[in-house]
């Protein structure tokens, strides 16, 4: 549990005002605290804390002017003295709740997950872990929803931020096994030389120069009934580009190449806890993209699971190797829907920025809904498109097609139209190439690994598969 959160405690008030009724607030009060909030220069936006008259601090003041961001809680988990605090939403309006079409159960909940989200620390290797300012919650709904949420972020976050010597295919088979044993779900994984006897030779091949043998992990959880979903992700535990070796800059954040793994499984973790209608399969093909004497080379050809064969144009476009042969078996059962999640390519970055999860689907009224969750949830995500004529860009010479373009342009779609040989056009198909990474600290947003898009995605399957 995150520690940056409490249930039914006493602590000092926040107390909440839309910025535009600030005079009202401060009319409101007695003449020192006038007096205080005019010396500090005070207009209504932001924190400010509101002294007693015995000098203690009776309360805070927190006015918000855009409640469109989901962060609402700012930077406060970490700029306010320790101690605990309680959220006070007496100030605000039901007419204006409405008019921001949320709800105070909403706010609530929105201001403890960002909270948790600002507070989070990836502690593993410091000495000391900080407990910092806390939370309180009076409604056990409430801290339920944000305990869930910021679990399956923070799982997200910290396999993403562990370095890859700690994080490799074995250490992604331990934690999805710890999530099916927490969720009475079922674990398998084919191991090492094992994939090519089960036909998964785009694994082998990616993952064979390591040391660190490469896996296929599978888990299956919910009733057998219910609607197929099946999640896919990218777990490139290290990517030196293979013998396409990346340099240095480009190698250096490489760690977080099984980012979207990360993301599945914290969206899988929430998808149990919150016990959605479905029945789930995640898929991740776990592999380093390592350099030895047998690692595979530009110019090879390799049969994938689907029987296509690729002519290796480069060997650091692995990500899409590894994950055709996962689409594959995840089609094969036809699910209602498969989402894949990827760091893909660099050119998605150069295209949306690092804070925009691109996203691709076969299936438009999909991605529209998508959208609209992105939207309602504050998650935002953007689609690209599938542009078909593309595709011949990939045209191999000697094989079935290539696995990148001699040119890279327009590279975050001709990557997803490679995955799309692999996905038939009647199974309904997401696909997201994200960066999994702040480079910069937004509020609930530290520097490091980061699941942008999860809360979207699972907006969107909470709505089509609720719990029931
Ligand atoms: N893991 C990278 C993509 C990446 C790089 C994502 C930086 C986020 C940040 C991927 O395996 C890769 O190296 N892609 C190449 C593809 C190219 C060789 C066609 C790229 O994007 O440069
Ligand atoms: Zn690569
Ligand atoms: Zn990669």
């Amino acid at each position: 549990m995150p520690a940056s959160l409490l249930l039914k405690q006493d602590g000092t008030p926040i107390t909440l005002i839309f910025t535009k009724n600030y005079q009202h607030w401060h009319s409101d009060q007695n003449e020192n605290v006038q007096n205080w909030c005019k010396h500090q220069h005070y207009l209504g936006s932001g924190a400010l804390s509101i002294p007693a008259a015995n000098g203690a601090i009776s309360g805070i003041i927190y006015g918000i002017d855009d409640f469109s961001d989901f962060y609402i809680s700012g930077v406060l988990a970490s700029t306010l003295v320790k101690g605990v605090y309680t959220l006070d939403l007496s100030q605000l309006s039901n007419a204006e709740l409405a008019e921001n079409n949320l709800s105070k159960t909403e706010i609530s909940t929105r201001f403890a997950i960002s909270w948790a989200l600002q507070a989070y620390q990836f502690d593993r290797y410091s000495k000391e872990a900080d407990v910092g300012a806390q939370l309180s919650l009076e409604d056990d709904h409430c801290y339920a929803q944000a305990h869930a949420f910021t679990e399956a972020i923070y799982l997200s976050r910290t396999l993403i931020n562990t370095p890859a010597s700690d994080m490799m295919p074995q250490n992604l088979s331990l934690t999805m096994q710890t999530l099916a044993e927490t969720f009475r779900g079922d674990f398998s994984e084919i191991v090492g030389d094992d994939l090519l006897d089960e036909n998964y030779p785009m694994v082998h091949a990616v993952g064979r120069a390591s040391e660190n043998v490469p896996r296929l992990l599978e888990l299956r959880w919910g009733h057998e009934n219910a609607p197929k979903i099946t999640l896919v992700g990218k777990g490139v535990c290290f990517d030196s580009g293979g013998l396409n070796i990346k340099t240095g800059g480009f190698m250096r954040n490489m760690k977080k190449d099984m980012g979207g793994a990360a993301v599945a499984l914290g969206l899988a973790k929430l998808i149990m806890s919150q016990e959605l209608n479905m029945r789930l399969r995640v898929l991740i093909p776990a592999v380093e993209n390592a350099i030895s004497a047998n690692a595979f080379r530009p110019g090879d050809v390799i049969a994938t699971r689907k029987g296509l064969t690729v002519e290796i144009d480069n060997t650091d476009a692995e990500g899409r190797l590894v994950l055709c042969d996962a689409l594959t078996e995840a089609d094969a059962e036809s699910p209602d829907l498969i989402i894949d999640f990827a760091t893909l390519t660099g050119a998605c970055r150069v295209a949306l920025g690092t804070e925009l999860p691109g996203f691709f689907s076969n299936d438009q009224n999909t991605a529209n809904s998508l959208m609209q969750s992105a939207q309602s949830s504050a998650d935002p995500i953007w689609q690209l498109p599938l542009h078909a004529p593309y595709q011949s860009m990939l045209k191999s010479h000697i094989a079935d097609t290539q696995n990148s373009t001699d040119t890279g342009l327009g590279g975050a779609i001709t990557a997803a139209l490679y995955l799309q040989l692999f996905v038939s056009k009647n199974t309904s198909w997401v696909h997201f190439d994200m960066m999994a990474w702040n480079t910069r600290a937004l509020p609930g947003r530290p520097i490091g690994g980061d699941a942008l898009g999860l809360r979207a995605v699972f907006d969107y399957l909470q709505q089509r598969y609720p719990a029931a």
